[in-house]
C-alpha cells in the first residue's frame, strides 16, 4: 500500500547532484524533509564522508533517519531536530567545523502540505495549525485570533496580499462573533472580504494569505536570512551552498545574500590581508536554474522552484 511519502519527488534533483562531486566530504542537508535529495547524495559521495540532516519537523527526522540508516556503514550519519538557523552550534558540538556542501530546499514539503491535519493547505478543512515544529506554541489560529487588525495587515502586506487591510479588518470582525479555528472558515472570511475582481483572478484567492500566515507562524523569512548567513560562514574552501526557493520574495533574499558575499571589495595593496579575508565567494549560477519541461511534466509542484549555487573560493589578492 502506498503511504503519504511515496508521492514525494525531490525538486531539481539532477541539477543539485551536478554540483556535488564523488569525493569524500562533509554534507549538510538543512531541510531534510523526506530525504529525497539526501538519499541520492549519500549514494553519490565517497566512503568515509560525514553527513548531517536537519529539520524542524520531528516526523521528517523520524522518517528520514530510518530511510537513510543503511548508509551508516559508508558515512557517519547525524540528525538534528532544530530550525536550520539554530542548527550550526549543534553541528559544531558534533566536532564538525565546516562543510563542503550545504543544501537548503526551503519551505514546506509535499507530505506536510498534503497532510490535512497540519493545516497548511486551503484545500482541506483542518485546524489552523501551520507549525513546522510542533513543539512551538504559536499556531496560525493564535495569529488569526490574537493579532490586532494592524498587525494582521502588516503580516499580509509583507507578502503582497491583495486588499490586506480589508481582509485584516474582516478577520477581526468575524472573530468577535466566533473564534476562527479552521482553514475553511478562514477561506470563507477571505473570500467575503475580497472584491469581485480579486475573486475572479487566476489562482485560489486565499493562496497568498495562507503563505503570509505560514511565514509568520514559522518566522520563515528571518530564518532564511539567518540560515543563509550561517551557511555561508560555515563553508570550507571550495565548499558550495545550494539553495532552492519557491517564489520571487524568497529568491530575492537568496540573490541579495549571494550578491553581497560575492561582491569584490576594492583592493588596497598597502593594507595587509589577514588569512580570513582572503576567502571570498563565487556565484556559480549568475542566472538561476529552473526545472526543465520534462521535470514539470512529471512534477507540477516543481513549477516555481528557483535554484542558486555559491562557492567559497580563495581570493587571489
Ligand atoms: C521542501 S522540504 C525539503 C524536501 C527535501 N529536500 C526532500 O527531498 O525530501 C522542506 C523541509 O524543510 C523543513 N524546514 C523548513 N524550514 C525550516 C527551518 N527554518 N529549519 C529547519 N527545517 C525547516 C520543513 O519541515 C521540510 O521538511
Amino acid at each position: 500500500m502506498k503511504n503519504e511519502f511515496d508521492f514525494h519527488q525531490p525538486v531539481l534533483l539532477e541539477e543539485v547532484l551536478s554540483f556535488v562531486d564523488h569525493k569524500k566530504c562533509t554534507f549538510i542537508d538543512l531541510t531534510l524533509g523526506r530525504a529525497g535529495h539526501s538519499l541520492e547524495i549519500l549514494k553519490k559521495i565517497s566512503e568515509g564522508s560525514c553527513y548531517v540532516g536537519v529539520d524542524y519537523d520531528q516526523k521528517a527526522i523520524d522518517y528520514s533517519s530510518k530511510l537513510l540508516e543503511s548508509y551508516s556503514s559508508k558515512c557517519s550519519l547525524n540528525f538534528i531536530h532544530s530550525s536550520y538557523a539554530n542548527a550550526f552550534s549543534k553541528i559544531y558540538e558534533l566536532g564538525i567545523k565546516s562543510a563542503d556542501y550545504i543544501l537548503m530546499d526551503i519551505g514546506v514539503s509535499s507530505p506536510q502540505f498534503d497532510d490535512p491535519e497540519r493545516g497548511f493547505s486551503y484545500r482541506y478543512n483542518a485546524y489552523l495549525d501551520m507549525r513546522m515544529d510542533q513543539r512551538q506554541e504559536k499556531t496560525a489560529s493564535i495569529v488569526v485570533n490574537t493579532y490586532s487588525a494592524d498587525e494582521l495587515e502588516e503580516v499580509f502586506t509583507k507578502t503582497q496580499c491583495p486588499c490586506a487591510r480589508r481582509v485584516a479588518r474582516r478577520i477581526v470582525e468575524e472573530r468577535g462573533k466566533k473564534e476562527i479555528k479552521e482553514t475553511f472558515e478562514l477561506v470563507d472570511i477571505i473570500r467575503s472580504a475580497l472584491p469581485f475582481h480579486e475573486l475572479n483572478k487566476k489562482g485560489h484567492p486565499a493562496k497568498q494569505f495562507f503563505l503570509a500566515l505560514r511565514y509568520e507562524v514559522n518566522n520563515e523569512l528571518k530564518e532564511l536570512e539567518k540560515g543563509l548567513e550561517e551557511s555561508l560562514d560555515f563553508l570550507s574552501l571550495n565548499g558550495r551552498l545550494i539553495v532552492i526557493s519557491f517564489n520571487y520574495q524568497e529568491d530575492k533574499i537568496v540573490k541579495e545574500h549571494f550578491n553581497r558575499r560575492a561582491k569584490k571589495t576594492p583592493i588596497d595593496k598597502r593594507i595587509p590581508v589577514i588569512e580570513e579575508e582572503k576567502l571570498s565567494y563565487l556565484n556559480l549560477t549568475k542566472k538561476p536554474i529552473v526545472p526543465s519541461e520534462e521535470e514539470l511534466e512529471r512534477n507540477n509542484r516543481a513549477k516555481s522552484a528557483i535554484m542558486r549555487v555559491i562557492e567559497r573560493i580563495d581570493d587571489e589578492r
